[in-house]
């Protein structure tokens, strides 16, 4: 699989030859203006709960390419009533099998709710077993005793975590996270976007290190030639 980072938590996975955004916050993200929201394409968008750096360019992604929404069954029912009628509901502890991999969503210590106020739900987490791999994308969340489960029951080899602190965890509890799924790898997200995410790079990347994982900070780019291989 392949993953392009667009900034903020929104990746472009390349699984089985399918596209699949997840959490697109695309246009109104200054570190990614060099990023083109409305020439995505896509087969799939997988949101993990409904704020506005989560779904901002959702419904104009999703009209455009008539890509499959997996979200919440929440979130699915005010798309359709955003007139975005290729959904797929889900909720905490259901699998879905998918064309290009198995999706899982799981719980994450959050709120959720979108834009105009429409409750979304519980906010959410997936893995995705695809190509004889596990990744697992948290979204927005808290250290949570969950996240030990979720270790227990599966052989993640990538994780994709939230670093940037204030709205979700920060540098230290994403260490401690890493250890309760027990996943070396990990790939920051939820971080630099505005003032109350800064975080520091070489702190980040010295705390991951000092417990012996591997903190992944990828360039935000849609070049699919700069894409990075699972
Ligand atoms: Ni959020
Ligand atoms: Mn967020």
């Amino acid at each position: 699989m392949k993953i392009n980072y667009l900034g903020h938590s929104a990746f472009l996975f390349e699984i089985s030859g399918k596209k699949i955004l997840v959490d697109p916050f695309i246009s109104p993200n200054e570190l990614a203006s060099h990023i083109k929201a409305d020439e995505i394409s896509c087969d799939y968008i997988l949101i993990s709960h409904g704020h506005g750096d989560h779904v901002a360019d959702l419904v104009t992604i999703a009209k455009r390419t008539g890509a499959k929404v997996v979200s919440s069954f929440e979130i699915i029912d005010w798309c359709a009533k955003q007139g975005i009628e290729n959904g797929h509901p889900m909720n905490l502890g259901g699998s879905w099998t998918f064309d290009f991999g198995t999706v899982k969503m799981v719980y994450a210590s959050h709120s959720n709710s979108l834009p105009d106020g429409t409750y979304g739900g519980t906010a959410a987490g997936f893995i995705i077993k695809a190509e004889g791999k596990t990744i697992y994308y948290s979204g927005d969340t808290s250290l949570n005793q969950e996240m030990k489960l979720t270790g227990e029951l599966n052989k993640i080899d990538y994780a994709f975590l939230p670093i940037g602190d204030n709205f979700t965890m920060g540098i230290d509890d994403a260490v401690i996270a890493a250890d309760f799924i027990k996943c070396e790898n990990i790939i920051g997200m939820h971080y630099d976007t505005f003032g109350f995410i800064k975080i520091d790079h070489d702190y980040a990347k010295k705390a991951f290190a000092d417990a012996g994982l591997n903190l992944h900070l990828l360039e935000i780019t849609d070049d699919i030639s700069k894409a990075i291989t699972l």
